[in-house]
């Protein structure tokens, strides 16, 4: 296969400039992780831990095997709200006796693990991921139920969840409760409509009131443990299937559940040559300044095995380039946008490649860096609508995995021919640098002004231009800043915002997860199918 060269120079100013932008960036980047890690801060781990208990994220890591990555997902969710960055929960994928795991795990140090908007989209989508990747799930449990100042907004929608749980078990999908502390109210329903639960002994409490509102509304006195605890739940109710000493075993019995699914392990790595280049590079290739685009194929050459990518109709429709490699030893399909904008042969030539990979079985790839689909008489007397509905017809058709990330833009209809978020992506992923909106802060406060203006004007008024200036500033600056990875993640519009230099391992992750073929011995729907049917094509 044809290996891709590089015209980067690492001696150059741009080369420097475009580093430290991206320093910048991902300094916000930790600073947001470091806020996630934090929980509800200092006061509630101390106190978190006094009490004999592990943090979610220790939970996890006992669960997981040792020395195995775990990709989390989401971990920007509610960044920029109210709420603590990471929404009360920590929600991603690790092995767990070499199986792929979905682990959901409650973070009770904020606001005792209660979930709140954000924390029910991001759950939601955990379980979304789980369902179409078709991977087990493990809860960890230990939540004080609804937000209760915002349950009006999670009450009817998040009754959800546990449909889901069950439905994931209707469909052959094991999914398992591990109980390490409160558990009230809805919250009793997650053990309650899971295939295993694990109960910590002394700890766990699981009731559908607690004694305060039993005593409210039967008259009863009763204390948590003979109301719900593991000790009641093991003995008399049946709820709980194993009854541990402690946390430690909690999480050993859970390991030893798993073991015992027969559940199909990732074909994790299949043997593959490195990227001829270095990883530092990534953080070099977007210019520092968002406008100026940038060649894909520097990004491939230091994503792809051996660097290698056989291209597709290199000569046509340039400004996309699409083409085969593999990451990790997994053949994907690429689409990278080139110079920001989507004309008709680029839109034509995607569907073609789109088609082509659907008859292969080959998971997509998208590399998002797009202003959107050309605009002008020219372009829609050439029928650039139809192209694009071509397009976006080719992509929301398709029936192989894809994969997106977005590596510099993502603005308007080229948002979705390039797979973004509504379109399905099994994952998707940004770089720090990204962004995305209907269109760019300028034009969009320069549309809404001529608007405006031409609203004056047919009412014969004088239009007001010191106001129309402070007005743009305004827009602009509202606009952009919505536009930001971080703030879009917060948002939960991905699954999160990557370093660069990371982008081979989570992408390889990812594949050896989408890429695993039915599991052996289920009523399951294939993760990849040929043959898609589009529908009707508009030419
Ligand atoms: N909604 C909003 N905030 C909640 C909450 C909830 N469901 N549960 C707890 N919090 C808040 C508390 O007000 C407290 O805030 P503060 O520190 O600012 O005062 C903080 O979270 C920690 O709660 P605390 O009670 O000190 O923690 P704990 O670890 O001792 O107990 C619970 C945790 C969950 C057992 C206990 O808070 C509780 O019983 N909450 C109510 C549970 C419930 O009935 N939920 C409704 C289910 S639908």
């Amino acid at each position: 296969m044809p290996v891709l060269e590089t015209s980067l120079d690492p001696r150059s100013a741009g080369y420097t400039a475009n580093r430290a932008a991206m320093l910048d960036r991902l300094a916000e980047i930790d600073a947001a992780a470091a806020q996630a890690r934090a929980g509800g801060g200092d006061k509630y781990v101390a106190r978190h831990h006094a009490r004999g208990k592990l943090l979610a994220r220790e939970r996890i890591e006992l669960l997981i095997d040792r020395d195995t990555p775990f990709l989390e997902l989401c971990p920007f969710a509610a960044w920029g709200t109210d709420f603590t960055v990471g929404a009360s929960v920590v929600t991603g994928i690790g092995l767990v006796e070499g199986v792929a795991c979905m682990i959901i795990a409650n973070d009770p140090t904020v606001r005792g693990g209660s979930v709140n908007p954000y924390s029910l989209k991001k759950t939601q989508r955990a379980g979304e991921i789980a369902r179409v990747n078709r991977l087990p799930m493990v809860n960890l449990v230990e939540s004080g139920g609804a937000d209760l100042p915002t349950q009006s907004d999670i009450f009817i929608p998040g009754g959800a969840a546990f449909k889901d749980l069950t439905r994931m078990s209707a469909a052959g999908l094991p999914t398992i409760a591990v109980v390490f502390g409160n558990a009230t109210a809805g919250g009793a329903y997650v053990p309650g409509m899971s295939d295993y639960t694990i109960f910590v002994r002394d700890r766990a409490k699981v009731f559908l009131a607690g004694p305060p509102l039993v005593k409210m509304a039967t008259g009863e006195e009763v204390d948590d443990e003979t109301l719900g605890g593991a000790a009641m739940h093991g003995s008399r109710s049946g709820l709980a299937d194993f009854v541990a000493d402690d946390e430690r075993d909690a999480l050993r019995v859970t390991r030893s559940v798993v073991a015992r699914l027969r559940w199909p392990s990732p074909r994790a790595s299949l043997g593959s040559a490195e990227p001829k280049y270095s990883a530092e590079d990534l953080l070099a290739i977007p210019s520092a300044d968002p406008r100026a685009p940038f060649d894909p194929r520097e990004i491939l050459a230091r994503v792809l095995d051996g660097s290698e990518f056989d291209e597709f109709k290199p000569l046509y429709g340039t400004a996309l380039v699409t083409g085969w490699g593999a990451v990790h030893g997994h053949p994907i399909g690429v689409l990278a946008n080139a110079r920001g904008i989507l004309f008709s042969a680029e839109a034509q030539k995607a569907a073609q490649f789109i088609q082509l990979a659907n008859a292969s079985g080959t998971p997509l790839l998208f590399l998002q860096n797009t202003t959107g689909y050309m605009v002008g008489s020219e372009y829609e007397q050439n029928g650039i609508i139809k192209h694009g509905a071509l397009m976006i017809n080719a992509v929301s058709n398709s029936r192989v995995p894809h994969l997106t990330i977005n590596v510099g833009a993502s603005y308007g209809a080229g948002n979705y021919g390039m797979c973004g978020r509504a379109f399905e992506p099994r994952f998707l992923f940004a770089w720090p640098n990204a962004r995305s909106a209907v269109m760019g802060p300028t034009q969009l406060a320069g549309v809404l002004s001529i608007v405006a203006r031409q609203a004056a004007e047919g009412k014969g008024q004088v239009y007001n231009e010191e106001q129309d200036a402070t007005m743009r500033a305004m827009v602009e600056y509202k606009i952009d800043s919505e536009s930001a990875a971080l703030f879009l993640s917060g948002r939960l519009y991905d699954d999160g915002v990557i370093d660069p230099r990371d982008t081979r391992t989570v992408l390889g992750l990812c594949l050896s997860l989408v890429d695993m073929g039915p599991a052996a011995g289920r009523a399951a729907g294939p993760p990849r199918a040929v043959a898609a049917n589009y529908g009707v094509f508009r030419m």
